[in-house]
């Protein structure tokens, strides 16, 4: 198979293309995911509020305490039912309908991946077929992707990169999630530009990285920068570096386990993650949030967007996104969001007064000026949900 990067197709991103009936089908699953978490989600809060709630006060004489009891309140009403049933569906089919694409294309994804990793080119790839992979990723299909992160068919396998790469596509293609590509690296980029002005990172590590989407955009924002992005998932990897060289992006993969990288001290001016830490036990969050301090130069930055946790959020909202810890393989979901994530950053070393949260908003939807004015705390951030704004946190060393 030959490896060379057709004119055509430019990045491997762009290899498995879909036949007519694929995107057609793409399209029907991306509309049916907005329509479950946009116009069915408005419908659901009101069901709650005109018939559960009410309901639930004639009984207990009180309003729920908390998403736990609005969740038990939930599960026998019908149109629950129906919007979890199609909220699963539409999950499962955001991979499934990218899987014939991508299977078809095998050979030529890896044949590409290799071939680019062979070649001289900006950044490097580091794999080490020896790292266990830690079972909070090998025990399950997290977020029901088939074959999840880490998963090998074939010799030197980047497809599961691609099915992450081109699932996620399909995913956010209705709500403007990953608009442009990682716009939530995007976002914190431009928050940290606007924010903290002479800070320029020059070693800048993502942590969890996948297929590095939500690292390459901080190489757009701080220009000299080198990007280093690290995963278990080796198929992550292969696909994250033929993507970064294909774009001329000069980015240092390595396939190491956060709990125990092997950087020396002090090595990064900035370490970030996005959708990474809700995926770890909470053992796992704190020996990675030690790491993190660890390799971090004093005066540098660690940034993580994550999920609000559940005293940021009301009780329904909290029904609400715990949803995924119930149906979505997403075990250690709802205990992450009910820690408290700036005390585990004291615990990992940092100062309190040097921690922080806050919300921002998608960069990639919101006019500049607007943009500008949350990050410099004159006004707030759009309401969390859909892609309207992330939830960050994190400290300086
Ligand atoms: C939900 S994905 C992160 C998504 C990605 N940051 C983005 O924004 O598109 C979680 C990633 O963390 C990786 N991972 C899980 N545990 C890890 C660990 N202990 N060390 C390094 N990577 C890990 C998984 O393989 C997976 O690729």
């Amino acid at each position: 198979m030959d490896g060379s990067l057709n004119p055509q197709h430019e990045s491997i991103e762009n290899i498995a293309q879909p036949t007519h009936n694929e995107r057609a089908r793409q399209r029907f699953v991306s509309s049916l995911r907005k329509r479950v978490m946009v116009d069915m989600a408005q419908s659901l809060r009101r069901a709650y509020e005109h018939e559960v709630l009410p309901a639930f006060k004639q009984a207990a004489k009180r309003p729920p305490r908390d998403g736990r009891e609005i969740r038990r309140a939930m599960l026998e009403h019908r149109y629950f039912r129906a919007w979890s049933s199609l909220r699963y569906v539409a999950q499962e089919l955001t991979w499934w309908t990218v899987l014939p694409q991508v299977e078809r294309n095998a050979a030529r994804i890896n044949a590409v991946a290799k071939a680019v990793a062979r070649r001289a080119g900006p950044g490097s790839l580091r794999l080490n077929p020896q790292l266990p992979i830690p079972r909070d990723v090998s025990a399950m299909d997290i977020h029901l992707m088939p074959g999840c992160f880490h998963t090998e068919f074939h010799p030197d396998d980047a497809v599961m990169g691609a099915v992450y790469n081109h699932g996620t596509q399909v995913f956010s293609a209705g709500l403007k999630l990953r608009v442009k590509g990682g716009g939530v690296a995007n976002s914190i980029a431009q928050w940290l530009r606007v924010r903290f002005p002479t800070f320029k990172p020059k070693r800048i590590l993502d942590v969890g990285t996948t297929d590095g989407k939500n690292l390459l955009p901080y190489l757009d924002v701080f220009k000299s920068a080198e990007g280093y992005g690290i995963d278990v998932g080796a198929p992550m990897l292969r696909f994250g570096h033929a993507l970064a060289r294909s774009h001329g992006y000069n980015v240092h993969y390595a396939q190491m386990d956060a709990r125990q990288m092997d950087f020396p001290d002090g090595h990064f001016d900035l370490v970030v993650s996005s959708f990474f830490l809700h995926e770890q036990s909470m053992s796992s969050n704190r020996a990675i949030l030690k790491e993190i301090h660890r390799v971090l130069r004093p005066g540098g930055a660690m940034v993580h967007m994550e999920l609000p946790p559940a005293d940021e959020c009301d009780p329904y909202y909290n029904f609400y996104l715990d949803w995924d810890a119930y149906y979505n393989n997403e075990p250690h979901y709802a205990g992450f969001r009910a820690g408290d994530p700036l005390q585990e950053c004291v615990r990992a070393g940092f100062a309190a007064k040097s921690t922080f949260k806050t919300r921002i908003p998608n960069y990639t939807t919101v006019p500049d000026a607007e943009f500008a004015a949350v990050a410099r705390g004159a006004r707030p951030a759009p309401a969390h949900g859909n892609g309207a704004s992330w939830f960050i946190f994190g400290g300086v060393k």
